[in-house]
């Protein structure tokens, strides 16, 4: 799909619908739910942003793998959202927990039940400095001081079913 004709609403897109954010290769991947992202521009190119906390595993993978996937589904896989957003792929093949069936790409992965899929390709990363945030979102998100790191990719692809 061309990404000029891509419309959705974003504001809506992560918050109710949530995502999957996949990274590694067939040799070694994760996946877990994200309700938080954001889509728009930077630097001339498409870019989407999302956030993960330091204790994810998928932060690890994101450290090391250049690429990685945002995939939307439609209702009928939320109860599999919701078991990715609560098991860690560090303690369990949680994929196997779902009917999701991954889907192996040259260096990205992605799932076949997918609606659509965003691959990007990792152009910025930075932690959230804790002294920044209001104090009352901090209070309420951050009291264990697992904060986010911010990972901007340049949306290079978007797959469709
Ligand atoms: C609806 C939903 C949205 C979530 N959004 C985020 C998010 O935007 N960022 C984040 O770091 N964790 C988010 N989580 C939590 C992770 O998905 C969860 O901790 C997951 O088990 C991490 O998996 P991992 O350790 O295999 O990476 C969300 C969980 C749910 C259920």
């Amino acid at each position: 799909m061309k990404i000029d004709d891509y419309n959705v609403n974003i504001f809506k897109k992560f918050n109710k619908d949530w995502a999957l954010l996949t990274v590694g290769d067939k040799n070694k991947y994760n996946t877990m739910t994200i309700s938080w992202g954001t889509l728009g521009t930077l630097w001339q190119k498409e870019v989407v942003t999302v956030f993960v906390r330091k204790s994810r595993y998928t932060h690890e993978l994101l450290e090391n793998n250049k690429y990685f996937t945002v995939s939307f589904y439609s209702d009928e896989y939320k109860k599999a959202l919701g078991i990715l957003g609560s098991v860690s792929g560090r303690d369990k093949d949680k994929v196997s927990l779902t009917k999701l069936t991954p889907k192996f790409l040259d260096n990205i992965t992605t799932f076949k039940e997918a609606k659509e899929t965003l691959v990007c390709k990792k152009l910025y990363s930075q932690d959230m400095d804790i002294n920044s945030i209001p104090s009352d979102i901090k209070d309420k998100l951050y009291s264990d001081s697992d904060i986010h790191t911010i990972y901007i990719g340049e949306v290079v692809n978007i797959l469709h079913d």
